[in-house]
């Protein structure tokens, strides 16, 4: 059985006390710490790396999955995993592009980040299709579907994008599969469960989280509320 999270997204949270801010979150269960590393180049911003990794990991017990929005993610799947990270998530689109930058393949990729002793996710962007990934379900431990366009957080979430969300869970359940299937981008109290109700599994949600009208544990209360199956 999948477990049904909340995977809170530092992007906006305060940096200056994120230790702090991390414990806070804690105090209100179980949850996954989402780590959004952007390179400058497979998305336009810069956002943070591994030391921030490891600050989060010396905060934290609970599982930190890495969101790697960088063009050359094999290059950095060892770092992530010694600074803290279990959970590797690429982009299927920068696996794509990266032979043509010198790098590895899709499958290679995906190798490369099983090797280092993590689980392994892919995120796919809203114009990538599921039968693009399909081959690859039963080789990985997650998807994580966006419903944004990835580089920045605070966006609206595209609904019709939870189509393919229904796909995965459907593929997943016939092929009896353990597959987490993680939705990431504007996902608030008002659309959890819709987002739970299409098969998702894990929720990222960084601005309903971290932002300047409640504390971590008082928003995390309220998404839990909104959708009875998360823990
Ligand atoms: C965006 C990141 C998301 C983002 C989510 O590229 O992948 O994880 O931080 O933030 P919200 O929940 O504010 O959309
Ligand atoms: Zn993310």
């Amino acid at each position: 059985m999948n477990r049904y999270l909340i995977a809170p997204s530092i992007l906006t949270a305060d940096f200056g006390r994120l230790k702090d801010q991390i414990q806070e979150a804690d105090t209100a269960g179980p949850l996954i710490w989402h780590l959004d590393v952007m390179d400058g180049h497979f998305v336009p911003p810069l956002s943070f790396g591994t030391e921030i990794i490891k600050t989060v990991a010396k905060a934290t017990d609970n599982l930190i999955e890495v969101h790697a929005m960088v063009a050359h993610p094999t290059e950095h799947f060892d770092s992530f995993t010694e600074a803290g990270a279990s959970r590797l998530i690429f982009h299927y689109e920068a696996a794509m592009e990266a032979p043509n930058l010198g790098g590895p393949g899709l499958g290679e990729t995906v190798l490369r980040a099983r090797e280092t002793g993590s689980e392994v996710g892919i995120a796919i962007n809203p114009g990538t299709r599921i039968d693009e990934i399909e081959e690859l379900l039963p080789e990985i431990q997650q998807v994580t579907v966006m419903l944004i366009r990835p580089g920045w957080g605070g966006q609206q979430m595209n609904p019709e994008l939870l189509d393919k969300v229904k796909q995965l869970r459907e593929i997943s359940t016939r092929l009896n599969l353990l597959l987490n299937i993680e939705v990431d981008g504007g996902i608030k109290p008002n659309n959890a469960k819709l987002c739970i109700d299409a098969g998702a599994n894990i929720l990222v949600a960084g601005s309903a989280i971290f932002n300047q009208d409640s504390t971590p544990q008082q928003n995390l209360a309220e998404m839990k509320k909104s959708s009875p199956n998360l823990e």
